[in-house]
């Protein structure tokens, strides 16, 4: 669905001023669409903001407090709010997402009763990986169409100072299981300067062996230290650079289509058949904002318009005393409509959001 198809003008974020945003007022249209025309119909659930990890661009050392259990949404209310999404507002893919997924003992259920809705979406799951080995199986059943699972380095060491806990055998042991049930597996690595950016080469053969699609991840402001900073971030260009040591990258002809990732088809060093693709998420260096498809949802039940959103419109508390579909629909437009142009990391006054890449969701 476009803007153009909702009879509005197909105005971007990156449209000159004059012609954007469109007047004030939400129209009456039923998609998730907002003043820049963009319309999301990809929904991200959080589905806790417990990890068993500590990424250093994530959590702090000690963890974050924690979600009192009664304030995070339970099972039914996620198939009531993702129905919402899909039958009243147009969503046709929801990714579940933490915090850590896994650490819901009801995970199973989660997107068995999601997957039982009339017309479900497209379901996948965004994981550490540790603990997978025993669930892959059941979430498959259950309906869960594909993973996409962190890891940062093959190397033990490294593992356990990057995700502050020594648990790589874990998440590779997760990684063998999803790999056996589901037909794709896509694997998210963060590059850290001095810590893992040489190990992007190493990382991308051995996803290329097992025909993995590896996406590398830019750094965003999104970690509870506050210590990400522009100029020692690991850049797209860089990890290009540093790919090249072993591989070639052309870039890939099929239309993006809204991903964030930029696709690269990858071939030996000096030539040869493709190997596989590999694909670079450059949030920061190189922004997809202007074509954003993408709606939020806490553990808590409350609507982000954008990662970087500084407000949320709490969306539990209103069906919890009582709102129907419409409703909750309805507030849940007014809260897309009023999404930024972009996330404004380039502008001079950006404010990191409080919450941290655990506690939304990423
Ligand atoms: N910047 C970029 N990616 C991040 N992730 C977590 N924190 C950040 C950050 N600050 C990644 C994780 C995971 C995905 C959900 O988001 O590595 O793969
Ligand atoms: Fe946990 Fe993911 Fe954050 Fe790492 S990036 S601490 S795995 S939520």
């Amino acid at each position: 669905m476009t803007a153009v198809a909702l009879g509005l003008p197909g105005v971007r974020p990156d449209a000159p001023p004059e012609h954007a945003p469109l007047p004030a007022g939400r129209p009456d249209v039923p998609g998730l669409v907002d003043r820049f025309g963009r319309v999301a119909t990809d929904l991200r659930v959080s589905l806790t903001d417990r990890c068993n990890l500590r990424c250093t661009y994530c959590m702090p050392a000690e963890g974050l407090p924690t979600l009192p259990r009664d304030a995070v949404m339970t099972r039914q209310e996620i198939a009531r709010l993702v129905g919402v999404a899909t039958r009243e507002l147009g969503v046709r893919q929801v990714r579940f997402t933490g915090g850590e997924p896994l650490l819901r003992a009801d995970l199973v259920d989660v997107v068995r009763d999601v997957a039982a809705l009339p017309d479900p979406p497209e379901i996948s799951l965004t994981t550490n990986a540790v603990g997978l080995d025993h669930r892959a199986a059941a979430l498959k059943d259950a309906g869960l169409d594909r993973v996409n699972i962190s890891l940062d380095t093959l190397d033990p060491d490294t593992f356990a100072r990057l995700a502050r806990r020594p648990f790589l055998e874990r998440t590779l042991a997760g990684i063998d299981a999803a790999a056996q049930v589901f037909d794709v597996v896509k694997i998210n690595a963060v590059l850290v300067r001095g810590l893992n950016l040489d190990h992007a080469s190493a990382l991308l053969a051995w996803c290329l062996e097992r025909g993995f699609e590896l996406r590398f991840i830019e750094q965003m402001p999104l970690d509870a230290d506050h210590a990400w900073d522009r100029s020692s971030m690991v850049t797209a260009a860089e990890v290009r650079a540093q790919l090249a040591d072993r591989f070639e990258l052309a870039p890939d002809q099929a239309p993006r289509d809204g991903a964030p990732a930029e696709r690269f088809v990858v071939r030996p060093h000096g030539g040869g058949a493709a190997l596989g693709r590999v694909g670079i998420i450059a949030s920061v260096t190189e922004p997809f904002c202007a074509d954003c498809r993408r709606t939020r949802l806490t553990a808590e039940g409350a609507v982000r318009s954008c990662l970087f959103a500084h407000t949320e419109t709490d969306l539990l508390g209103p069906l919890r005393a009582g709102a129907d579909g419409a409703e909750l629909a309805d507030l849940w437009r007014t809260a897309m409509w009023g999404k930024h142009a972009g996330h404004g990391m380039a502008e001079a006054g950006f404010v990191q959001p409080a919450r941290t890449m655990s506690a939304i969701g990423g």
